[in-house]
């Protein structure tokens, strides 16, 4: 949710700042801006639309721009329609601003500064902080001085790069709630809202906490407290490689992704097992809590909500601990019901998650244990739960979530195992067994899927022409129905709606007509029967239906007009290639319909606001 880059050295950061731009633009993309130093002051050019609008405006009105220092931002609205004016870089005489977050009393400061005679030209909440900065530093004329009294002022969220006039070749940068790192490579130092946008400079990161501020200079980066004192960071070596942030050739992220997941699963898989599964644990994680815990929460949001509900499934089955999933933005506000032996687990991608991280904040202070299974390193997220399990899915970029939505469900799977084993219900050998069948058997099994997507792209064509689709299934198929049914409205813009296979006739089979495309998804083999009935239903009342289904479920002839059967995997795992078979289908229905499909209509990867 909003991209921050900066750089100085001595290299010319105009193209360095639009490049890193590039890699940032999942975090949002209705608008852009850079600010650099340039002949003693600060020039500031940004635009409404894609890093391309910018780049061409920096091109045509200012050719040859060359400074050794700037900022760049693109953005995700919140304060103020996607406008040039409400881009950021926000830029005073002495200060240029860039911000991630909300500032959530910007309006009480936007008042008072108009009273002592500021005038606003944006809508946005960023204004605010840069005009305040603006005004602490007119009567301090201390730059660490102003930024420290101005964050005093500000509640709310933010990372926030931020440069000065009157100081050529010097950024700084402060945190709170919204990630923020610095690196530093042969030529010069950054900021970046993420590793992937300086990757091609540097793999030496210093990942920044809440009240920390750095200043960053051609040569160095120095850091400090919250109370100003001075503190030495150790930088970590990332392990990602440009290769991981790049499309090898792929059309899309999203399609590269796809393609990803059967080493995902693998690497997943392998860093949880070690040497022996009932050893795999996320601190803290012991048997004595494990054979106490009632109940556990799990909260999360989108995609990987939906990873939740296939943990749930399996929890309950293997382990037979009742698991409730909450949407993490309803879990804060509801008043939970929890117990302190239950288990609290976040699930985030990202492990920025406005929503999850502060779902993980309440159950902490309910004196949960807490676990988050998260995919970036080091994430807030991950930072503050009580134990951390890390999926392995390698640098998520396209806005849709593929490969960390499976690894997610596995790890979940792996943990149900875990629960099973310390509560008696599993046995070393059917762990290993299950293990075996998730790094060998399925990866396998889903290359099978990726080879054999012909099918999956003639079908797409046909689902490409509606405007309104159901998903039906039952059990976990129910909860694969949403994430099939999220995956095609996020990139195919088609409305789609999921619902469990037996609940259509209370209500929503009203709405089924001649031609109204219904996809079921039957891997619980136990069901079919019951969701062939629910299917027959639809089918009666005109429905056109496709059936993503289990090769070893027979289908009646007439049931259908599209079947697309998916390698089964045993141990309820057929889940994994029906999960990349409905991932195709919406791939290739959004492509069909011309669809930006790594960058969908108002939405972003990261949601670090509420
Ligand atoms: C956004 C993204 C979704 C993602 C959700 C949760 O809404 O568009 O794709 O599933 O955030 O993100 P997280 O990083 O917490 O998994």
């Amino acid at each position: 949710m909003c991209g921050i880059i900066g750089y100085t050295g001595r290299k010319n950061a105009v193209p360095i700042l639009l490049d890193g731009l590039k890699a940032l633009e999942y975090r949002g993309y209705d608008s852009s801006g850079i600010s650099v130093f340039q002949d003693g002051r600060i020039t500031t050019v940004k635009s409404k639309g894609r890093i391309e609008e910018n780049e061409k405006k920096v091109n045509n009105e200012y050719p040859g721009l060359y400074s050794t220092c700037g900022t760049g931002h693109t953005r995700w609205a919140t304060h103020g329609e996607p406008s040039d004016i409400n881009s950021h870089p926000h830029t005073t005489e002495n200060v240029s601003l860039v911000h991630n977050g909300i500032i959530e009393n910007y309006a009480e400061i936007r008042s008072e500064l108009c009273n002592k005679g500021y005038t606003f030209i944006s809508e946005t909440d960023t204004e605010a902080a840069c005009l305040l900065i603006d005004s602490l530093y007119r009567e301090s004329h201390d730059h660490l001085t102003a930024i420290k009294t101005a964050l005093r002022r500000i509640k709310g969220s933010y990372a926030f790069g931020i440069m000065f006039g009157d100081n050529p070749g010097k950024i700084y940068a402060v945190k709170k709630d919204s990630p923020l790192i610095c690196a530093v490579s042969e030529h010069g130092a950054f900021i970046a809202s993420d590793i992937t946008a300086v990757l091609k400079h540097t793999r030496e990161i210093y990942i920044m906490n809440d009240g920390e501020t750095a200043e960053l200079s051609a040569d160095s980066v120095t850091f400090c407290d919250a109370e100003g004192k001075h503190i030495s960071k150790s930088p970590e070596i990332t392990e990602l490689s440009m290769e991981q942030a790049e499309k090898s050739g792929f059309a899309h992220f999203m399609l590269k992704e796809i393609h990803e997941q059967p080493q995902a699963i693998k690497r997943t898989v392998a860093s949880l097992i070690l040497n022996d599964i009932t050893s795999y644990t996320a601190p803290g994680l012991t048997a004595d809590r494990i054979k106490n815990c009632r109940h556990i929460h799990i909260a999360a949001c989108g995609t990987a909500m939906h990873a939740g509900l296939v943990g749930k499934y399996f929890i309950e089955k293997n382990a037979r601990i009742g698991v409730n999933v909450e949407i993490a933005s309803e879990f804060r506000y509801k008043n939970p019901v929890i117990d302190k032996d239950d288990i609290f687990i976040a699930i985030s991608q990202s492990g920025e998650t406005a929503d999850t991280l502060a779902a993980l904040r309440l159950a902490k202070e309910s004196g949960l244990f807490t676990i988050a299974v998260v995919n970036v390193k080091g994430s807030a997220i991950a930072r503050e739960a009580d134990g951390v399990i890390y999926t392995q899915a390698g640098p998520e970029i396209a806005v849709a979530s593929t490969k960390a939505y499976t690894v997610q469900c596995c790890t979940l799977f792996m943990l149900s195992l875990l629960l099973g084993y310390h509560r008696g219900l599993m046995t070393k050998d059917v762990i290993n067994e299950r293990c075996r069948l998730l790094t060998d058997t399925a990866p396998q099994k889903i290359n099978d899927v990726l080879k054999d997507s012909d099918k999956i792209l003639s079908i797409s064509k046909k689902i490409a022409e509606h405007e309104n689709i159901f998903f039906i299934g039952r059990c976990i198929d129910s909860s694969l129905a949403c994430e099939a049914s999220l995956k095609l409205k996020e990139i195919s813009y088609i409305h789609s709606e999921a619902y469990m296979a037996g609940e259509l006739k209370h209500g929503t089979i009203s709405l089924i007509k001649e031609g109204t495309p219904v996809i079921a998804i039957i891997t619980e083999n136990t069901l079919s029967e019951k969701t062939i009935s629910n299917i027959k239903e639809t089918a009666s009342r005109g429905a056109d239906i496709t059936v993503i289904c289990d090769e070893r479920i027979i289908l009646p002839k007439d049931v259908c007009s599209n079947i697309i059967y998916v390698p089964h995997i045993d141990s309820g795992l057929t889940f994994l290639t029906a999960t990349v078979a409905f991932q195709l289908l919406a791939y290739h229905t959004a492509n069909e319909r011309g669809c930006d499909i790594d960058k969908p209509r108002n939405l972003a990867k990261s949601v670090t606001v509420e």
